[in-house]
């Protein structure tokens, strides 16, 4: 992958180069020197195509097989940032098979599987829509997950507070009978208590079926603890479809939750047409675990060396390696820049999700200059806000439906939400994700002072290329399935393409879908001044100096 990856990156930086070439040379043509760069060319062109036949076979049914010229002709057309061109011939799918079992009602179900769920909002997230499928491959009837209180983000929160419990259990009927307690009955017959176990992180189907099942068919209630990612990433196509049925449309926010998200998106959106939402991990724990150096001095030394303390058996690192790794989050400076230099300009609208941020304003304030219309929660919604400031789950996900509105989404790290927003985006239509390539960027940041400003955006740009947030990006295979929900995308009939009617094809328009679900109490309760001039969502045309590509 590394390579091919790298040759077609050297091969565009070849192809910009001789159209310059060409440019400056139309008079007096020196036709040695063109074809001598033309051959050259060839030839790079040919060790490529060798590379992406040979890289065919990961593609599967689901996704036409991309020709080679479609691919190099892709290299060097313009990139427009605020949305994917190829958008538009997918779309997210998670239909029920014909062939798949239905749920199992509660009364022969082979018992009761209760689940807490680890971790923050998103890593609960991934052990709810596990613990739906587990139920599916036991038969069991799923007892409404309990959430951690207890994790690094020590929330009280229930599922009740942050998820609507009763669309839940309605929009999962068909697949697995959710109920929100163990009846009395069940109860008081049992002559134990629930039998509690914790299974090893990412088993197949079958060790639930040969180590969990006989235990929940002797004592019909088992409990599964620290459930986050107990299932194997790679299952069969129709229980992949189940996981995006429960994580993309049955796990949807409480109103008052989903409501403040609203009105957030609103205001921003009457600011400007569209925005870019960035998500900020800078809290002190997450960089003194990450190991890295961020250029804060001996007081971040010392002060980052307190805090690693405090997990005994963390590996000794040189945050230098770590940085040239790519395990470093982004500073927020270094997200700014990296936005600069792929063509986002300083009106832009930002909408900065995080929790605390170490160094506080002095670490926002590099960002802040990049990008003047700079916006949180706090400061669009901070009356709005106050019943929720002592919940960071909440917190979390009011960011979490900002940015999966936002026309742009992008990162500064590789956590449970920048992967599970990324997933959503694709299945939502593929909106413009921007997940930085760090291990790259690491060094073009460290030689940023040895280049203009054009070198280092052209550096960017190119090393940017496939970390874009383009369908086509995704191939079976590649990475979580959270983050890559390959089977959960599907490809338009190709007669349909470029047309607005789409006959019998389903389409999920994210916004549209969002608003179905969310509309019902926002729009009515958010005043009527609020409520004039929002401006229609995004339709991506743009000014050439925000295209990027040559
Ligand atoms: C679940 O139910 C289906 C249909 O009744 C059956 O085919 C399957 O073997 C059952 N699986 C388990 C683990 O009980
Ligand atoms: C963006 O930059 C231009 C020129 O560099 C400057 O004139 C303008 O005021 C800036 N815009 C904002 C919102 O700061
Ligand atoms: C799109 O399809 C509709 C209905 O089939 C047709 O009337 C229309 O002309 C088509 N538009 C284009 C641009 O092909
Ligand atoms: C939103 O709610 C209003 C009032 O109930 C309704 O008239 C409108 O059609 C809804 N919009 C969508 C997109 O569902
Ligand atoms: C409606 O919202 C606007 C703008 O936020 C505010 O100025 C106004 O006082 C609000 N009106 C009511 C009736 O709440």
């Amino acid at each position: 992958m590394g390579v091919g990856q790298d040759c077609r990156n050297h091969n565009l930086a070849l192809l910009n180069h001789t159209k310059h070439r060409k440019k400056q040379l139309l008079w007096p043509i020196r036709w040695t020197l063109v074809c001598g760069v033309l051959l050259f060319v060839v030839g790079l062109v040919s060790l490529c195509i060798g590379h992406v036949v040979s890289d065919q076979e990961w593609y599967s049914h689901r996704f036409i097989k991309r020709s080679w010229y479609y691919k190099m002709d892709r290299a060097h057309a313009p990139v427009d940032i605020w949305k994917s061109e190829f958008s538009k011939f997918y779309y997210g799918c998670s239909e029920r098979g014909p062939r798949f079992t239905p749920a199992v009602r509660e009364r022969s179900s082979n018992g009761y599987l209760l689940i807490a769920a680890s971790g923050g909002l998103n890593q609960q997230r991934t052990g709810i829509t596990d613990a739906v499928v587990v139920s599916w491959i036991l038969n069991a009837t799923l007892v409404v997950p309990e959430l951690d209180h207890n994790s690094f983000w020590k929330d009280d929160s229930d599922f009740v507070d942050i998820f609507d419990v009763d669309w839940f259990i309605s929009s999962l009927s068909k697949d697995v009978t959710v109920v929100k307690r163990v009846p009395d009955k069940v109860m008081r017959s049992m002559l134990k208590p629930p039998y509690t176990m914790r299974v090893p992180r990412k088993s197949e189907p079958n060790y639930y079926l040969d180590e969990v099942l006989p235990i929940l068919l002797r004592r019909r209630v088992v409990q599964l603890t620290k459930f986050d990612y107990r299932l194997a990433n790679d299952l069969d196509e129709e229980l992949q479809r189940l996981r995006c049925r429960v994580n993309y449309h049955a796990l949807r926010f409480t109103i008052p939750v989903s409501d403040i998200g609203q009105l957030i998106i609103l205001r921003m959106r009457k600011m400007a047409r569209r925005f870019i939402s960035v998500h900020l991990r800078f809290e002190p724990d997450m960089l003194a675990f990450s190991g890295c150096y961020f250029g804060g001095g001996d007081k971040e030394r010392y002060e980052l060396g307190e805090i690693r303390k405090r997990w005994t058996n963390l590996p000794e690192t040189t945050p230098d390696k770590e940085r040239k790794r790519g395990k470093c989050p982004l500073t927020p400076h270094e997200v700014g820049l990296l936005l600069r230099a792929l063509g986002y300009n300083n009106n832009s609208l930002v909408y900065v999700a995080s929790g605390e941020i170490y160094g506080g304003e002095e670490t926002l304030r590099p960002l802040r200059e990049l990008f003047p219309n700079f916006y949180t929660k706090e400061m669009l919604a901070g009356v709005e806000l106050q019943p929720f400031v002592s919940f960071s789950s909440r917190l979390a996900a009011i960011d979490y439906i900002v940015c999966e509105d936002s026309d742009v989404f992008v990162t500064n790290n590789n956590g449970n939400m920048a992967k599970i927003l990324a997933g959503r985006r694709r299945y939502m239509g593929h909106k413009r994700t921007i997940r930085p390539n760090a291990k790259r960027l690491s060094a073009i940041f460290m030689a940023r002072d040895q280049m203009g400003w054009d070198t280092f955006a052209e550096k960017v740009k190119s090393c940017q290329r496939g970390f874009m947030g383009e369908p086509e990006e995704m191939r079976p295979g590649r990475g979580e399935f959270h983050e890559y929900p390959a089977s959960c995308i599907c490809k338009k009939p190709l007669k349909y393409s470029g047309n607005g009617s789409l006959g019998t094809v389903p389409i999920v328009d994210a916004r549209a879908e969002y608003r179905k679900i969310h509309n019902t109490s926002t729009m009515l309760r958010l005043n009527n001044s609020e409520m004039q001039n929002v401006p229609a969502p995004s339709t991506g045309t743009d000014d050439v100096d925000e295209l990027w590509g040559d």
